[in-house]
């Protein structure tokens, strides 16, 4: 439970949808029979579907909040400077490109288990990091009724796109 108030907390919303998505591709990783190709190809369009949206909510938080943040306080680095979501979405593309081997397919699938399980340990502490170091940051960089704005604002493209 967040200790902030929700009209000004920015983080918690976006992310509940956000670690939703991780429980299912995470479950979906347990259940998915990765040596039947339509299964794969299945886990894999619905990980190019969840990582695209991955990719929309970080864009909103660089547009709607990391920069203004960076504009009031010099010392906040560029908390989504790595390009892990395009790896990560090439990685899918590659897979739905198509495995020419029984061989290629075990690699792949193999990569693909790893790749996910490190994305996702890096993800949780990457969202309450946010949540508990930038939220409190915010609130020491912005009015009240700013943060309502930003608030309106983050919620408003996550769930109009
Ligand atoms: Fe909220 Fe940067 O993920």
């Amino acid at each position: 439970m967040s200790p902030f108030p929700d009209e000004v907390d920015v983080f918690t919303g976006p992310h509940w949808r956000m670690k939703h998505l991780v429980g299912l591709y995470s479950e979906k990783l347990s259940n998915t029979n990765f040596s039947n190709i339509r299964d794969l190809r299945s886990f894999l369009q619905s990980l190019l579907a969840t990582f695209q949206e991955f990719k929309m909510h970080e864009q909103i938080e660089n547009e709607c909040i990391m920069e203004l943040l960076q504009e009031r306080s010099q010392t906040v680095y560029h908390v989504h400077a790595d390009n892990k979501l395009s790896e990560m979405l090439s990685l899918f593309e590659k897979g739905l490109r198509g495995v020419k081997s029984e061989y290629e397919q075990l690699n792949y699938t193999q990569q693909l288990k790893e790749r996910l399980e490190a994305f996702t340990q890096d993800f949780l502490p990457h969202m309450k990091e946010e949540e508990e170091v930038y939220q409190p940051m915010l609130m020491e960089y912005f009015s009240y009724e700013e943060l309502k704005a930003i608030k309106r604002q983050v919620m408003l493209q996550h769930w109009s796109s």
